[in-house]
């Protein structure tokens, strides 16, 4: 008997209450039913997206959800600005060209967060520019991006915040309404504990208002359409119906832990997790600006090929953790934190951890990253 532990930024694990769920008969979707299960889900989103806008639910990936955003927002041959600080920064500059937009891309190296001197230089350089488009958290890199600076940034300069949470939404403080952030995206299976299948959405005014001008080609992906239906609590098309139910469930779970509790929850994750990766003689990639999402660790020279310890860790030990993406690959390590994870979580991932590095002959004191774990639990009593 093995178990099997997943400590990957997306999926993330399910609850056992949330997996109940999918073993019910469906419901119909054009019930009353349904638009009172919805309109308790509405009601959700916008306490997790802090929020008084309409939080839309889209049926697809958080990609599919980025895609909605350039189709719905723009016009084509418009200029836009992309803070490409990993892999997923890069697909919004894919996306741009892909849609016939012009981005301009602020590339940044792998590890780095955006300073916000260089988008304002950035900015001042384009200022025919419509939006910039980020990663609250750029889940290749383990970073987390200066949201709050990035939308005053934006707003000054009377450009849209387009901001990608789909690793930060949910696992740290993002205010919508307070920070200005213009559009705000999440997917289902990260923080919110769900299978992949849905992917959430909400404009500002200032964004509903580029929309009216949007003139690229959408269908499927038609955020006025939604909008229309799901303030009547029903949705354009036949929606994840068994996702909602569960998403239900999980937004209910955040709601009783309190969203700040669950901030501080991953805060404290995070925390353990860097210090145990310390104690180890390894190195975070980012060393200023670590995301409390996920733990990107760069593989010691002493081990030639880093893709090894997420092989080793899967199938010796059960604990199935990332490695890196493209350039990264073979270079770093990726452990998350986020989502249904609590303090043990990350216990069981560092032990792995530690029994593969000594396998593969890292030198350090076994134990001792479990030993830092411990020692930041105590120091910081369960929020
Ligand atoms: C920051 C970020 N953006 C976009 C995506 C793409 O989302 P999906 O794979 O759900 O389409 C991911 C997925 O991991 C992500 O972490």
């Amino acid at each position: 008997m093995r178990k099997t532990y997943l400590l990957t930024p997306g999926p993330t694990p399910i609850p056992e209450s949330i997996s109940a769920l999918f073993a019910k008969p469906i419901i119909h979707h054009r019930t009353p039913a349904f638009q009172n299960l919805f309109e308790e889900v509405r009601h959700g989103l916008k306490y997790l997206y802090q929020t008084k806008g309409e939080v839309l639910l889209l049926t697809t990936t958080g990609t599919g959800a980025m895609e909605t955003a350039i189709t719905n927002l723009f016009q084509k041959g418009q200029k836009v600005i992309t803070i490409n600080g990993g892999k997923f920064g890069e697909r919004w500059t894919q996306l741009a060209q892909t849609f016939g937009l012009h981005p301009i891309e602020i590339a940044l190296p792998p590890g780095d967060a955006l300073e916000p001197a260089a988008l304002e230089e950035c900015v001042i350089q384009n200022p025919d520019a419509r939006a910039i488009l980020f990663q609250a958290s750029e889940t290749s890199t383990g970073v987390v991006m200066p949201t709050e600076d990035i939308c005053r940034i934006a707003s000054r300069a009377g450009m849209l915040s387009v901001c990608d949470a789909i690793t930060a939404c949910g696992v740290f403080d993002l205010p919508m309404d307070t920070w200005g952030i213009d559009v705000l995206i999440t997917g289902s299976q990260k923080a919110l504990m769900l299978p992949p299948g849905l992917a959430m959405i909400s404009l500002s005014e200032k964004a509903w208002q580029a929309h009216e001008r949007a003139d690229l080609p959408r269908f499927y992906f038609d955020l006025s359409r939604e909008r229309h239906a799901q303030t009547k609590n029903q949705t354009a098309w036949t929606p994840a119906i068994s996702l909602i139910q569960g998403l239900q469930e999980s937004l209910r779970m955040i709601r009783d832990e309190g969203l700040h509790n669950v901030f501080k929850r991953h805060e404290l994750l995070a925390k353990a997790t860097r210090s145990a990766v310390k104690a180890l003689h390894l190195e975070l990639l980012s060393k200023k600006a670590p995301s409390n999402a996920v733990t990107a660790v760069i593989v010691p020279s002493s081990i030639s090929d880093g893709k090894l310890i997420p092989k080793l860790m899967r199938d010796k030990h059960g604990v199935i953790i990332a490695g890196g993406q493209d350039e990264l690959e073979g270079k770093i390590i990726r452990l998350s934190h986020f989502g249904y994870c609590d303090r043990f979580d990350i216990i069981t991932g560092i032990s792995a951890l530690e029994l593969t590095l000594q396998e593969l002959g890292h030198s350090f004191e076994l134990g001792h990253g479990v030993r830092a774990i411990l020692k930041t639990y105590s120091e910081n009593p369960k929020p």
